[in-house]
């Protein structure tokens, strides 16, 4: 089988090793003691209107995104599944991944044909999910927890809030940030995913907030922000593995996220809010960016909580564990 083209904005090819590297920032020991911490803390979303994962196993799993059942693969899914075949085949969507064509090549239909797009919903903010050519769906539902605990703080902070949405992809972190009230900067590197991300701005009617779009590497951005002396309360990054920026810059994580927490914590405003950082598909455990963003917010006070963001599945109450992470929280 060839390898797939055109790969989407979420996932990107590893990098050669003369490319140019956006950073060279070297890192110091940062002076006072080390937040406090919480670990393991498991982040859950639970099934609910907008989105269910109704069952898994078998290397595969079933969900409801809105008014669509979808079918995608899923690797930790080592189990059997807990509902019957019959509920599998009412799927209208099943990613295949068996061409190597682009756009919605690898989805087929097995009931109606449909559209790229759907309308979807989190939480009363409308948005699109969408049929994207690596199996993803323009949301990422586990993320959810960290959109409620942002809101959260936004709206009982009861003065304005400068909220910074790094790998911002199709932006419903920056709409649920703007509908609390935040004045938001939304970047990311994929001219598409930005496009989509203004597109679902438009659909949840969120036109009149302050959410600034920002096509550019999250690196170089981060640094030219610290050298311009610009703040924010709340900063959240949920960078993928291997990536790039616009002009081809390389995003390596485990090379670059060291200084990418460090500059983080450099553009915070004197009151800052919280530092949230979200990772996947990378081997590593949650106590090694937990350790990372303890290091970094030495001398900051508050406490670093770290672990794992799960999905509880409907059928059988299985914890489907999505992502690591790791947050630094003020208070
Ligand atoms: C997994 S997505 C983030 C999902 C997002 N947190 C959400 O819940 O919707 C990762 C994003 O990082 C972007 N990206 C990859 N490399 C980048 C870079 N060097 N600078 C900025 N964005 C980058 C991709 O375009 C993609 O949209």
């Amino acid at each position: 089988m060839k390898p797939p083209r055109n790969r989407t904005p979420e996932r990107e090819a590893r990098p050669a090793l003369n490319e140019p590297i956006a950073t060279r920032r070297v890192l110091t020991r940062r002076d006072g003691p080390l937040p406090g911490e919480a670990v393991p803390v498991i982040l859950e979303v639970a099934p609910n209107a907008d989105y269910a994962l109704l069952d898994s196993g078998n290397g595969r799993k079933l969900e409801q995104y809105g008014p669509y059942r979808i079918e995608r693969p899923e690797g930790q899914a080592i189990w059997l599944p807990a509902l019957p075949q019959s509920e599998w085949a009412k799927a209208d969507a099943i990613f295949t991944g068996d061409t190597d064509e682009e756009g919605m090549g690898r989805w087929r239909f097995p009931r109606t044909p449909l559209g790229e797009t759907w309308p979807m919903k989190h939480d009363g903010i409308d948005y699109l999910g969408r049929f994207t050519s690596f199996r993803h769906v323009g949301v990422f539902p586990e993320q959810g927890s960290h959109w409620s605990h942002m809101e959260t703080l936004i709206r009982e902070a009861k003065r304005p809030v400068r909220v910074l949405n790094l790998f911002g992809y199709t932006g419903v972190a920056s709409l649920v940030a703007a509908r609390a009230g935040a004045e938001v900067t939304h970047v990311d590197a994929s001219k598409k995913a930005i496009g989509w991300a203004r597109e679902n701005q438009d659909l949840a009617r969120l036109n009149d907030k302050p959410i600034r779009w920002i096509c550019e590497d999250a690196m170089k951005f981060v640094e030219r922000e610290a050298r311009r002396g610009s703040r924010y309360d709340i900063i959240l990054l949920d960078p993928p593995a291997f990536g790039r920026g616009p002009k081809g810059e390389v995003w390596q994580l485990f090379e670059h996220l060291p200084a990418m927490a460090d500059i983080c914590r450099d553009i915070l405003t004197p009151k800052p809010l919280a530092v949230v950082l979200t990772a996947y598909s990378i081997r590593a455990s949650f106590f090694a960016i937990h350790a990372l963003m303890r290091d970094r917010f030495a001398g900051m006070g508050g406490r670093v909580e770290s672990g794992e963001l799960v999905i509880r599945e409907k059928s059988a109450g299985r914890a489907l564990s999505t992502s690591l992470f790791s947050r630094w929280v003020a208070a």
